[in-house]
Parts: structure tokens; C-alpha cells; sequence
């Protein structure tokens, strides 16, 4: 049975990395039926919109999407589309899975996974600038605002992930002892939540600066961390760091009715068209969407696969060390999925 789903080719290095995963997932039979449309600058050159309407209506229909990365036009008032996308269909949970892939460094055998509320906190960007006379005495300032509902909802999707995968600890990362409202309240409702689990899901709290030290003191203590947009933003990137950065950091944005499952990095346009971009992180996500769709089988085999070929150092791409090109890469990959 094919499952319908929404494909972005994106822009720079998104069109190759997005032709080596739908290579890789071929070669082990995926079941998407893939409905491409278009966004960012490719967009914005075919039909002057970066989002153009059939492109959220395919989203609408298929409720999945593999997104590659996008360049966000510089200037002309366009709003960010990932914002957009995330705003249109209540994608209010980003999750981002961190893991050792390749083995004995720094940070071997990590494991965690974090859960960002995607839509509130402060990127709801309220922000004004207020001069105040000349201008050395001009003051900017900025609102955020949680909602009980969606604090909630959050934090019950950190509990139920937790449940569904076999994980033992949700830590609540909060800043409740100076932004006593905006994050006491997402703490407040965490506590809640937390509640329900008691006995099969342990829950802890985590000042947001002393995650921050702890995640590179000592990561393996973390399981599931949940926490509030910015501090998700932020933590995440860090995260990605641990295990060798951006090229192996996969992300899913999902929502009620829709799921965008993307890698975390940009278009990369230094490296674009010359066959350098490492296709792994749009790869693992390609494996969020996997399991979402309950085909764990499937992204199990592209997962020992990828364990498999990441032994021969060489045959990596260049940001990880090896030699080879995108091409050559997914080629390798391909003769280590049994
Ligand atoms: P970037 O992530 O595109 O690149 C940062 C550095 O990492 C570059 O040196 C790049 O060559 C390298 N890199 C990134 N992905 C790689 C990969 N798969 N393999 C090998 N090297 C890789 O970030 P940058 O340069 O800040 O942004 C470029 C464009 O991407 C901008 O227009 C930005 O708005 C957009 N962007 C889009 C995102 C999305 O659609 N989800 C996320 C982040 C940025
Ligand atoms: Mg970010």
C-alpha cells in the first residue's frame, strides 16, 4: 500500500541531497508516493511566491511532507517560510533526535532526543523599538507568550514519545526562577502532565543555563529534555554539535493534521551543485517519517546500513572526514544496506 506524501526538492544543495535519499529509500521500498512541489528561491523563481498555494494544499491533502532545506530570500518582506509552514498547519512540536553515529569521540554512545515547542514562547516576535529622544537612549523591547493549553500539549507529546519509545526520562528545561510566569507556567503544566506517568515515565527539571552546561559535562544523563521555543531553538543546535554537527542532524515538525520532516541544516550555497553535501541528516529524517508511518522495519535497515558504512571512514563525505562526493557516497551506502 503507497502512502501519499509531499516532496520539497528545496534549494542549493537540497535538489542532491533529496535525489540521494529518495535513492536510498527506493532501494529498500518505501511506500510514499511522492507529490513534489515547489518552495523557497525555486518557488519564488517559478511563480514569484516562496510558497506557493498549491504547494500547502499537497501538504493539506498528504498530511506528510520530506522537506529539503530552503533559501529563505534576503529582503522583498518575505516571512520565513518554516515559520509559515509550522503556522499554517499547527506543527507545534519539533522534534530533533541526537545520536553517536560515528563512534569513539568525545561524545560517544549519545542518545537523547529534544522536544521544542514550535509555534509560542518568543518567536512570536512581538517586538517594537521605541526611540526615546535622540537616539543613544532608543529601547527595544520584546514579548513572548505561552499558552496553559499548549504547555500542556507539548509536554504531554515529550510523554507519550517517551512511552511509545521505549525511553525512561522527560526533564522539564524551564528558566521558572526569572521568567516566573512565561516558564513558570510551562513548568506548572509540566508538573501536571508528569503526574499522569508517574511510575512508568520519570520526570526531572532543568534550569535552561545549567542544561546548557550539562549537556557538555555529561549528555548521557539526558533521555527526553522538553522545553519552550527559544530555549529548544538554542539547545538543539548544541545538541547537533555533540555528534558531529549539521550534516547529522535530522529534525520533524509535526502537528495534529501534518507532519514536515527536514534536516536541520540550511541550503549550504557554498558547496551547492558540486556534489559535496552530506545526504545523512535529510536521510535520518527521511527515517522520522519512516516511524511516524509505522515502518520502523524499513528505517531500521537504512539505520545499520548507515552504521555499516560509516566504519570506512573514507568513504564518508568530506565533512565528516572522507573523501567522497554525494554521489559516490550514496553509492557506498547503498552496497551496505542488506
Ligand atoms: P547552512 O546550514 O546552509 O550552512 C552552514 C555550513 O554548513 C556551510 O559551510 C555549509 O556548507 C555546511 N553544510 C550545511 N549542510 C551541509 C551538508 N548537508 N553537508 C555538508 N556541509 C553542509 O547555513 P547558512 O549558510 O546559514 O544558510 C544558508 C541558507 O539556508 C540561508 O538562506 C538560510 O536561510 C537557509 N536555511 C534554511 C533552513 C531550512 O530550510 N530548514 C535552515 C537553516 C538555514
Ligand atoms: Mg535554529
Amino acid at each position: 500500500k503507497t502512502i501519499p506524501a509531499t516532496l520539497i526538492p528545496g534549494d542549493g544543495i537540497g535538489p542532491e541531497i533529496m535525489d540521494a535519499v529518495t535513492e536510498i529509500l527506493d532501494a529498500v521500498g518505501a511506500p510514499f508516493a511522492w507529490d513534489k512541489q515547489l518552495a523557497g528561491m525555486a518557488a519564488v523563481d517559478a511563480t514569484g511566491n516562496p510558497l506557493p498555494p498549491q504547494t500547502i494544499d499537497s501538504i493539506r491533502r498528504t498530511g506528510l511532507a520530506l522537506k529539503s532545506p530552503l533559501t529563505t530570500p534576503v529582503g522583498g518582506g518575505f516571512k520565513s517560510i518554516n515559520v509559515t509552514l509550522r503556522q499554517e498547519f499547527g506543527l507545534y512540536a519539533n522534534l530533533r533526535p541526537t545520536r553517536t553515529f560515528v563512534p569513539g569521540g568525545r561524545f560517544d554512545k549519545i542518545d537523547l532526543v529534544l522536544v521544542r515547542e514550535n509555534l509560542e514562547g518568543y518567536y512570536a516576535a512581538m517586538e517594537s523599538y521605541i526611540p526615546v529622544g535622540d537616539d543613544p537612549h532608543g529601547i527595544a523591547t520584546g514579548a513572548g507568550y505561552n499558552s496553559r493549553a499548549e504547555c500542556n500539549r507539548i509536554v504531554r507529546f515529550a510523554f507519550e514519545y517517551a512511552v511509545k519509545h521505549g525511553r525512561k526520562k522527560v526533564t522539564l528545561v524551564h528558566k521558572a526562577n526569572i521568567l516566573k510566569l512565561l516558564t513558570g507556567l510551562f513548568l506548572e503544566e509540566g508538573r501536571k502532565v508528569a503526574k499522569e506517568y508517574e511510575g512508568r515515565v520519570e520526570c526531572n527539571e532543568r534550569i535552561v543555563d545549567a542544561c546548557a552546561m550539562q549537556l557538555v559535562i555529561d549528555p548521557w544523563q539526558y533521555d527526553v529534555i522538553v522545553t519552550t521555543n527559544l530555549f529548544g531553538d538554542i539547545l538543539s543546535d548544541l545538541t547537533a554539535g555533540l555528534v558531529g554537527g549539521l550534516g547529522m542532524a535530522p529534525g520533524a515538525n509535526i502537528g495534529e493534521k501534518a507532519a514536515v520532516f527536514e534536516a536541520v541544516h540550511g541550503s549550504a550555497p557554498d558547496i551547492a551543485g558540486k556534489d559535496l553535501a552530506n545526504p545523512l541528516a535529510l536521510l535520518l529524517a527521511a527515517n522520522m517519517m519512516l516511524e511516524h508511518v509505522g515502518r520502523d522495519d524499513l528505517s531500521t535497515r537504512i539505520e545499520s546500513g548507515i552504521r555499516s558504512v560509516i566504519t570506512k571512514p573514507e568513504l564518508l563525505t568530506r565533512d565528516l572526514g572522507g573523501k567522497s562526493g554525494t554521489r559516490e557516497f550514496t553509492a557506498a551506502l547503498k552496497q551496505h544496506l542488506v
